[in-house]
């Protein structure tokens, strides 16, 4: 058994991601593949070249559609919560990056069935607050308004049901729990569920693209099983790694625990007395050591975070990586680097968020992309 876990709910443990992508039977995007998805749109992105995005299925066959003039489109999602912490965002930074380079259509899916049902504690007002305020945060990084459908599921599931219906007949009790490890007294809202977040990956009969942490990766392989018996693609996947938390390199940044995550909404004294006080240091414990041995920047948190994207400059990355591990810098000076870059983020963050407030209407309307939708979600 390995000695970490990796479920749609819970991260575990120091993830091994070579032998996740074994467990899972996911592959690994080759170097080639990586130059072939930036050739073609045009540009490199730091998550790729960094492999933070490692993982995928039929990412071959989604250039090759797209090479052929066929396309494809793109769909990810978010179960709403309290707050979103800056590890939400890789997914979404990366799908907005794939919009503007390949022009197509996203649709995110805004999950707070999911939510509600997996947590006896929370309301329905609650998780409808939070679906408005997360599709804000989702928004705030960049998408074009005439390809973006964002949706709630409880508000489109009229639009979604008749296709839903189809993709359950073709679940089974026993796949569904054993997949999700659901027991006797799970309650009946989460079995169905799944079928819910399957649906999206059929809006349109083009290959879906689904950029995701690994985590949501089992909802994937149930929608392979089926997808060509209802008449639809399997869709395919790019995964990625999981921003690291705070605390260390185990589990993931959790928005249950506050000192493990940096909020989109924190400001600029919580973020710095956050990272200062609980970012995780590859460090030695005294200067004269770290002089004399150098930190580890693998176990870094400050290093990771800068180095998943908030430097992407890679002569900038390879000389604080070289300079921390031969102790020409210390701690300190690594988490300084990174609390201004986040003061600086998270400030253009607010900006953005403050102007989709007025644009939300229009990410909710399925606008250009109903026909298309329309013709298979009804059919
Ligand atoms: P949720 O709300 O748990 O997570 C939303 C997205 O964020 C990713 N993620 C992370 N990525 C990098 N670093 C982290 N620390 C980190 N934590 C979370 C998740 O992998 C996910 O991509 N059931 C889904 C909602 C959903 C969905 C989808 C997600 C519905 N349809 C389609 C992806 C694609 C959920 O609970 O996501």
């Amino acid at each position: 058994m390995p000695n970490f876990q990796v479920t749609p709910w819970e991260v575990s443990g120091r993830v091994d991601y070579d032998k996740l992508v074994e467990q899972f039977g996911t592959q690994k995007i080759s170097p080639e593949l990586a130059a072939r998805l930036e050739k073609l749109a045009g540009e490199s992105h730091v998550m790729l070249r960094r492999k933070i995005f490692f993982s995928h299925r039929d990412l071959d066959l989604v250039l090759e559609d797209y090479e052929i003039g066929k396309g494809f489109f793109l769909y990810t999602g978010r179960a709403p919560s309290l707050g979103m912490h800056i590890g939400h965002l890789v997914p979404f930074m990366f799908t907005s990056w794939l919009q503007r380079r390949f022009g197509v259509n996203v649709y995110i899916e805004i999950t707070d069935d999911e939510k509600f049902m997996r947590n006896q504690r929370y309301t329905q007002e609650q998780v409808e607050r939070w679906s408005r305020e997360n599709i804000l945060d989702i928004l705030a990084v960049g998408f074009d308004p005439d390809r973006t459908f964002v949706f709630q599921d409880t508000e489109y599931i009229g639009n979604m049901y008749p296709l839903a219906t189809r993709v359950a007949k073709h679940l089974t009790f026993s796949a569904v729990k054993d997949t999700f490890g659901l027991t006797a007294s799970s309650n009946i809202g989460i079995v169905f569920y799944p079928a819910l977040q399957i649906v999206p990956t059929m809006f349109e009969r083009k290959r879906c693209l689904i950029p995701a942490g690994i985590d949501q990766d089992p909802y994937w392989r149930l929608q392979r099983d089926m997808a060509e018996g209802l008449g639809f693609l399997k869709a395919a996947q790019i995964h990625s790694k999981f921003l690291p938390s705070l605390t260390g390199p185990e589990g993931k940044m959790s928005s249950s625990k506050p000192e493990s995550a940096i909020y989109l909404q924190d400001d600029e004294y919580t973020v710095r007395k956050k990272i200062m006080k609980y970012a995780f240091s590859g460090g030695q414990p005294t200067v004269d050591l770290q002089r004399k041995l150098g930190g580890n920047p693998d176990v870094d948190v400050a290093f990771q975070w800068l180095y998943y994207f908030f430097e992407p400059d890679d002569q900038r990355i390879k000389q604080l990586e070289e300079d921390y591990r031969a102790g020409r810098m210390l701690s300190g000076e690594m988490k300084q680097i990174l609390v201004e870059k986040l003061v600086e983020f998270l400030k253009e963050h607010s900006q953005k968020r403050r102007a989709a407030e007025q644009e939300v209407d229009r990410f909710k309307r399925e606008g250009k992309l109903a026909s298309r939708m329309w013709e298979t979600i009804h059919r």
